[in-house]
């Protein structure tokens, strides 16, 4: 098994896919390596790709009042995402460059030991639920994988698109909060 520090050095020497050669910076994870409960997202934008920071653009400052909402912040979660590194103009990361990246995120799993995942929109979910999994018929409900519990939500810039996502948004970071006191409660 890898230390963080291998596994971010492997990530930054890496180019198991063509993002490899456009990124500016890696954008490995940050937060709190012991955390029960990880976010994933799909993958850097500009001010990401430009800071090496996950979520520090326009969605990061809405994740920031979603993770507000339920008395989180930063310092408390992990936040990763499928790809490591930005896709060019923001497109969404091709199958094979989720799948060139998916292992490192699996190894980031196997450190951190959450109890809780939060997928961030479909690219996240279709990667860690299921291939076919569609947001809006099925976020909000709790999966189980390997003793994990995972749920998906609404990627933030979804929200910043489309205000009628916020209220079933909301319902599922209340579902959150109180499936994160739980397992808090457990140990
Ligand atoms: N969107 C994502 O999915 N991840 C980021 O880090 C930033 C924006």
């Amino acid at each position: 098994m890898l230390t963080w520090e291998e596994l971010e050095n492997k990530c930054r020497n890496c180019y198991r896919c063509s993002l490899g050669q456009t990124r500016t910076n890696l954008v490995f994870g940050v937060g709190n390596k012991q955390s029960d409960i990880l976010f994933v997202g799909e993958g850097p934008g500009y001010y990401e790709d430009m800071q090496g920071e996950p979520f520090v653009g326009a969605a990061g400052k809405l994740l920031d009042k979603m993770l507000a909402s339920i008395n989180l912040d930063r310092t408390q979660v992990y936040i990763a995402n499928v790809v490591k590194c930005r896709p060019p103009q923001n497109r969404d990361p091709l199958p094979d460059e989720q799948k060139a990246c998916l292992d490192y995120l699996r190894i980031q799993f196997l450190l951190i030991k959450p109890k809780i995942i939060v997928c961030l929109g479909r690219i996240a979910a279709q990667a860690i639920i299921s291939p076919d999994f569609r947001i809006t018929k099925s976020r909000g409900i709790w999966f189980n994988k390997k003793g994990i519990d995972i749920i998906a939500t609404y990627h933030p810039s979804a929200l910043l698109r489309d205000e009628s996502k916020k209220r079933p948004a909301w319902e599922d970071l209340k579902s959150i909060k109180k499936k994160y006191e739980e397992v808090r409660n457990l140990q």
